[in-house]
């Protein structure tokens, strides 16, 4: 018999966002962590702000690894910006302004912080890194759950 512990820690419960890739404002790249930003149209939403561990599905049907952040980047926007998803694709190295994304959002790493310094926030984003090259070993992109009709763009649908 299957054992339904089979893969890994993760709980089966998947948050799943699409939309196009929108410019950011670069500060990502100066980082050395670009993001593809995705606009997320309610803002209630169902999925709380954070730090996820997860995969982006491109608009050909391949999967990337990504760390992907939810909220309003209170480092450099305090309480007032807009929440966004905003996906870091792992070793991945090109241009995807304009196509549509798929992010799927597996595991919830940590909370939103506001650091002091760059070089702080530099650091998180490469323990973020880490951890989900962890959470994609026990999660590969070919275990991840029927989508089914994809939700519209910007909206927040969970799976599971
Ligand atoms: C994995 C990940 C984690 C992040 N965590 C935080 C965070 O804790 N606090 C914060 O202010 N911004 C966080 N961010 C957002 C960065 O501040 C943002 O990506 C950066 O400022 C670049 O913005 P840009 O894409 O508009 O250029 C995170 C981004 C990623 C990809």
């Amino acid at each position: 018999m299957a054992d339904e512990h089979a893969l890994g820690q993760h709980s089966g419960t998947f948050f799943v966002v699409r939309g196009p890739v929108e410019p950011g404002d670069k500060r990502g790249r100066e980082l050395g962590f670009p993001t593809a930003n995705i606009a997320l149209r309610n803002q209630s939403g169902q999925v709380g702000d954070g730090v996820w561990a997860g995969w982006a599905e491109r608009a050909d049907g391949t999967h990337v690894a990504a760390a992907v952040s939810v909220g309003r980047r209170p480092t450099y926007y305090g309480a007032d910006g807009y929440r966004l998803v905003e996906a870091h694709l792992l070793d991945f190295k090109g241009d995807l302004y304009g196509e549509t994304l798929t992010v799927w959002l597996g595991a919830h790493l940590r909370e939103q912080q506001k650091y002091n310094s760059g070089e702080e926030l530099i650091e998180a984003l490469d323990r973020d890194v880490a951890a989900t090259r962890k959470w994609i070993e026990e999660n590969p992109a070919s275990q991840l759950p029927d989508l089914g009709t994809p939700p519209p763009d910007g909206e927040v649908r969970r799976l599971g």
